[in-house]
């Protein structure tokens, strides 16, 4: 059993008053709070969290009472204990504390973020409380089920902007060129949810339909990059109130843009911090596929405002009510503000598929998770949270239908508003709108880790359906039994089965059939020989001038096409399927046109690519991967066609990016002549293929490209170009350049962000394998003084995954054994287990890869 580390029920905040003071040089903090507090019984000690802060005075007041407090601290909980005399009784009461801490560079609590100003080097003062760092900027009951009232006032610089959850209310004159900012009380609500910021500041504004002002902040000099942002913000906020049937509550939405932000972004009610390359879109320098996730974190962001904010998670068990519904909200809300984004395709591509990953290793977890100490509820912060989350959503509201499903969802939020919620509570409400069992029906997929893989074969009368547990390594287990709603189609035509034993057979008639239809149940699944060679004919066709008509080509949505190949790859990895079998479906995708596809196989090239790094199948692999895009290259090329879409843009960056790495010659030498005119400053790039270029440029380059690259990263000031030239520097092959990239990385130039960004590209370059892991071994020490505890922590260890060989496995595991880091067990253990099942891939069969493409050159 796991230690409790709840605070008592005994004792519950109403509201809060708090004053905080900033002191922007010398990087501290004072502060001043009253909570009003209920006790549900007399107690001697109230015990409330508070880290890394010093408690300076703490006082109970009952009627016309007041009792002093001697304060105690347990480090390891961060908690603070004040004791008292003698019994306080139970009823209403007042703790009035003064506190002080230090604005700190971690990027977590309270924290100072650097810009420029004026030509001078400034600091911001900002916060990041989720999960648990409320209690790093004041002592509070810093649970998402204890919500109270917050009342914000701060004590800033003259010169300054503050921002908070709600409105500002009163600005008074304060001693030594300061003033006092207080804001309007806050709702009911978390405290992980409260944020202020206090910085220079730009912003743009406009209002709703329905009055409510929404403003976007920036950097000084950035303004001009947020209205994107501004038009995207009102769009969903409109939406989502017509879609939840509940009006957004505050007066004000603030989004603000974060020099130093950890993660991507955060919901703080009314007040949204963003890194600058999840908000900011430049009207020349952006890319579509910025622009495009810019749009999704945004419509993430806001739906949490209902999502979240309105209605929390009784506790980190269920995060992913928050984190999963966000994210399928995502897709609902952009799908809805820009419908000629196809944005669904783009849900199977990203999400769905990255669960598939994720969950398909033994090391996973289940959606619903048992955590208790701080640096265990960062780490699923991760794709089973969030992606296994929406999609198991998605199942859901695809087998109720739209219309249960809102009536549902409205239900829910109308329920629990200003409160809390747990996962039953959400089913409960769909069984109530729909009629149906649901809560049933989705157990298994939050309760237990993993997801099935069905297993197709002919019988006489039709089909038969097997369900198994899905392995990426192979291994097998039958313990669990879903019920998966299954669409099966064939020819036009499609069937709808519940499969919730372990066997079913179905009756269908054969030919072509695929399972799954639209990639909407989370399930893999493994075709008879048979099938798949008649689904890899009815590819293979398209395009080739036959009529429309032909019925095994209209049933093959973009989301079939894609799920087809994705499941090969994944059955091949596993054993289950011969990795020739699977290379041999490749070329039948030559007539293939959707950016989700390609996007596939050229990830799958990219990852064997990785895999034969290094062996003799190397050189025949990648002839085989180049001439499978040869084709789509070819039509696709350079240049933007007048009026194309954004799928289009994005196919062609996919496609040329994984057709130079492969080696095409023809694309590398482009590549090398467009960065050359940049250089010499004959010819601007087009934003879509600047990754492509500076990758290209640097994988084939030295030290000349390395150092023309750098001067376009130092003369950068779009973090998001930053970003695109900082993968591209770590994409050299000369391990010194390399190791110069992590140095830089690691040192005060650099921001604490952009560290774990040089780790990740360098591990993922196979050149650098070497140098990240003896870096990082070499640099724990000061990885751990940094972000230990932190939401980034455990991404540092991430990026092994691409690793090969059993070798590194153990030294990781060794290193660890030696080196024992909170909050690391499970991605040690993630890691570990795909280096190892790369590696038995790798042995398995690698001859047979071999044979296939000596016979076919
Ligand atoms: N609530 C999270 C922010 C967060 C993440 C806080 C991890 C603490 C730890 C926010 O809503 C979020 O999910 N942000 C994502 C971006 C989103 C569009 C997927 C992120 O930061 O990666
Ligand atoms: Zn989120």
């Amino acid at each position: 059993m796991k230690k409790s580390v709840r605070l008592s029920k005994d004792v519950l905040p109403v509201r809060y008053a708090i004053t905080l003071k900033p002191d922007l040089e010398a990087f501290t903090f004072s502060g001043e709070e009253q909570i009003r507090i209920i006790l549900k019984k007399p107690v001697k000690k109230i015990t409330l969290h508070s880290a890394e802060l010093e408690i300076l005075s703490a006082e109970l007041a009952t009627g016309k009472k007041s009792s002093p407090a001697k304060v105690s601290y347990a480090d390891k909980d961060e908690t603070a204990t004040l004791s008292f005399e003698s019994e306080i009784p139970k009823g209403k009461a007042t703790l009035r504390i003064s506190f002080a801490g230090i604005l700190n560079d971690k990027m977590r609590g309270f924290y100072r973020s650097r810009y420029e100003h004026n030509g001078k080097t400034e600091h911001m003062a900002v916060t990041q409380f989720e999960s648990t760092d409320a209690r790093r900027a004041f002592p509070c009951f810093d649970e998402p089920a204890q919500k109270a009232i917050f009342d914000v006032s701060l004590i800033i610089p003259k010169d300054r902007t503050a921002i908070s959850n709600t409105v500002e209310t009163e600005v008074a004159e304060h001693e030594g060129g300061y003033k006092v900012v207080k804001f309007a009380p806050s709702p009911q609500m978390s405290s992980y949810l409260v944020a202020f910021i206090i910085g220079h500041f730009e912003h743009i504004e406009k209002k709703t339909k329905r009055g409510v002002l929404v403003r976007v902040f920036c950097t000084p000099g950035k303004k001009h990059q947020s209205a994107f942002a501004l038009e995207c913000a009102v769009k969903c906020i409109e939406f989502y109130e017509k879609y939840f049937g509940i009006r957004y509550p505050l007066p004000v939405m603030d989004l603000i843009a974060i020099p130093d932000f950890a993660a991507g972004a955060m919901e703080n009610w009314g007040a949204v911090t963003y890194r600058e390359t999840a908000v900011l879109v430049d009207p020349v320098h952006s890319s579509t596929a910025n622009k495009q996730r810019v749009a999704l974190v945004i419509a993430h962001e806001l739906a949490h405002q209902w999502f979240g904010n309105l209605v929390t998670m009784e506790w980190w068990t269920h995060l992913w009510l928050n984190e999963g519904f966000a994210t399928y909200m995502e897709y609902v809300a952009i799908d809805d503000v820009f419908p000629q984004w196809n944005i669904w395709n783009h849900f199977v591509y990203a999400e769905h598929s990255r669960a598939l990953s994720l969950d398909g290793l033994a090391n996973t977890h289940a959606i619903e998770i048992d955590v208790g100490h701080p640096s265990e509820i960062s780490e699923i912060f991760d794709a089973v949270s969030y992606s296994k989350g929406a999609s198991v959503i998605r199942m859901l509201a695809g087998h109720l239908g739209e219309k249960a499903f809102r009536a549902g969802l409205q239900h829910y939020l109308k329920k629990h508003e200003y409160g809390n919620a747990s996962t039953v509570d959400l089913w409960n409400a769909f069984e109530k709108a729909s009629g149906r069992r649901v809560a049933v029906m989705m157990r298994d997929w939050t309760r237990e880790p993993g997801y099935p893989l069905v297993s197709m074969t002919e019988t006489p009368h039709g089909i038969q359906l097997t369900q198994q547990r899905y392995f990426g390594n192979g291994a097998k287990s039958t313990k669990t039994i879903w019920s998966i709603p299954l669409s099966i189609s064939s020819g036009g035509t499609t069937k709808k089965i519940l499969l919730d034993n372990k066997k079913a057979g179905v009756d269908v008639k054969a030919g072509a059939l695929k399972v799954n239809r639209g990639e909407t149940s989370l399930v893999r699944i493994r075709y008879s020989a048979q099938n798949l060679q008649l689904l890899t004919r009815a590819i293979a066709k398209m395009g080739d001038g036959l009529p429309e008509a032909d019925p095994s080509r209209s049933t093959l949505a973009e989301a079939d096409r894609f799920g087809i190949v994705r499941d090969a790859y994944a059955l091949a990895e596993s054993g289950h399927l011969h990795t020739d079998e699977y290379l041999r479906l490749l070329p039948a995708y030559k007539n293939e046109d959707a950016f989700i596809v390609w996007g596939q196989i050229c990830e799958q090239l990219h990852r064997l690519n990785n895999l034969y790094f290094g062996t003799d199948v190397a050189e025949p692999f990648r002839k085989f991967g180049r001439s499978v895009l040869q084709i789509i290259v070819k039509e696709i090329a350079w240049k933007k066609r007048k009026g194309e879409s954004e799928e289009q843009a994005l196919l062609r960056s996919v496609v040329l990016f994984a057709s130079g790495s492969l080696g095409d010659i023809r694309v590398i030498q482009d590549a090398q002549e467009m960065f050359a005119k940049v250089m010499s400053g004959h010819a601007a790039l087009e934003p879509d293929l600047r990754g492509v270029v500076y990758n290209l440029v640097a994988q084939n380059g030295g030290k000349k490209e390395f150092d023309s690259l750098m001067m376009l990263y130092k003369k950068a000031t779009l973090e998001e170009e930053k970003d695109r030239l900082m993968r591209a520097l770590c994409s050299f092959k000369d391990p010194a350049i390399l190791q110069g990239m992590l140095d830089f990385a690691f040192s005060k130039e650099a921001r604490g962000q952009d560290t774990l960004k040089a780790v990740n590209f360098v591990w993922s370059n196979p050149y650098g394998r070497n140098v990240a892991w003896k870096h990082l071994t070499k640099h724990w020490g000061a990885i751990v003084e940094r972000f230990g505890g932190g939401h980034l922590f455990s991404r540092f260890l991430l990026p092994a995954a691409s690793e090969v060989s059993v070798k590194r496995a153990q030294e990781i595991e060794k290193f660890f054994h030696a080196h024992p880091s909170d909050g690391l067990a499970r991605t040690i253990a993630l890691a570990t287990e795909q280096i190892r099942s790369n590696a038995s891939w790798l042995a398995r069969d690698k001859k047979k890869a071999q044979a296939f493409l000596k016979s076919i050159s």
